[in-house]
């Protein structure tokens, strides 16, 4: 086959099952006809990047290779869609802030624990980074309020997260005072502020292995936002099984805005929050509160420790 000839740099409808099928078994990724050109284009990218041979040997270095871990992440890096910006969804982030941490602070009355939250598939970090800002403009403490996880499977995405250093196509729902208050500009470059940063524990994590997914400790809340749209319906129910099973009782999920668990799972009840729809493990009931009365109350606590009171 000549070089130029299309037919050379597609893959045959033996080889596209093969390959789609390591994706799906390995990772959820779910790919069909509509993407079959896209793949086609990517994994031919990687075959040249890796030594430009046949299909055949680079998916035979996939499985078997000395470097598949490596060349498996690379093709994950290829093929996955880390799309993502500061505040993204944002009624969905502020009823996190406002009313569903409070809420579990509030049932949790006297307990010293923070609130649990996992930002699961986090891309380069815009996520769980805009949850740590959100808070601390909700009056709440890092740290001593929530502590935020932040996982994914592109260890390219990681790695932008752990530098935090971002581009304005991050920043297109991002208000001036907001940046001014909360990254650093210098050298040209947009830096997150450490005092953000640092409240966010980045881990690399495959949502189909739950056994790893064990290892992050029971979750008061897991937002999944725009990750389960690429997988097919049997890896979302895997993965929505393990959110189950890491949720505490009374947790709550949060997917994205054009998702839902239709005909995925009845495990969780839908729970209405002032302006969104969130998932909830059912567990003990909903105790009435308000971000307002909570931090009235934490002000005497805080005077009481000083002996002001
Ligand atoms: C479109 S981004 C969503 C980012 C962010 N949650 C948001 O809503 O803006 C989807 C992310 O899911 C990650 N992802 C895909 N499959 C995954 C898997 N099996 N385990 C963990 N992360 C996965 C991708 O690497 C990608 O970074």
């Amino acid at each position: 086959m000549l070089e130029d000839d299309p037919a050379a740099r597609s893959l045959t409808d033996a080889e596209f099952r093969l390959f789609t099928s390591l994706l799906r078994e390995r990772c959820g990724l779910h790919f069909d006809d509509q993407t079959r050109y896209l793949v086609e284009k990517r994994v031919w990218r990687l075959i040249d990047e890796a030594d430009g041979g046949s299909f055949a040997a680079f998916f035979h270095r996939l499985r078997h290779g000395p470097d598949a871990e490596e060349t498996f992440s690379r093709v994950v890096d290829m093929l996955t869609t880390n799309e993502t910006y500061f505040f993204r969804e944002i009624s969905q982030l502020l009823a996190l802030v406002t009313e569903i941490i409070p809420g579990v602070l509030a049932r949790r009355r006297g307990a010293s624990r923070p609130v649990d939250v996992w930002s699961a598939g986090c891309a380069s970090g815009e996520e769980p980074l805009s949850i740590v800002m959100l808070g601390l403009e909700a009056g709440l403490v890092p740290g001593r309020d929530f502590r935020v996880f932040a996982s994914d499977l592109s260890r390219a995405a990681l790695a932008r997260a752990r530098r935090g250093v971002y581009r304005e196509a991050s920043f297109r729902e991002t208000d001036a005072r907001m940046r001014r208050r909360y990254f650093v500009e210098k050298d040209g470059l947009t830096r997150i502020s450490d005092d953000v940063k640092r409240h966010v524990d980045f881990v690399h994590l495959n949502l189909l292995d739950h056994s790893r997914a064990r290892l992050l400790g029971p979750m008061d809340v897991i937002l999944c936002r725009n990750v389960m749209i690429y997988f097919d319906v049997e890896s979302r129910r895997r993965v929505v099984r393990s959110f189950h099973d890491r949720l505490r009782p009374g947790g709550h999920l949060l997917i994205g805005h054009s998702e839902s668990l239709i005909k995925v799972t009845t495990d969780f009840e839908l729970c209405h929050l002032r302006r969104e729809l969130a998932y909830r493990k059912p567990g003990p009931g909903e105790e009435p509160f308000s971000l307002s009365d909570l931090l009235a109350e934490r002000a005497i606590d805080d005077a009481t420790e000083r002996g002001d009171a």
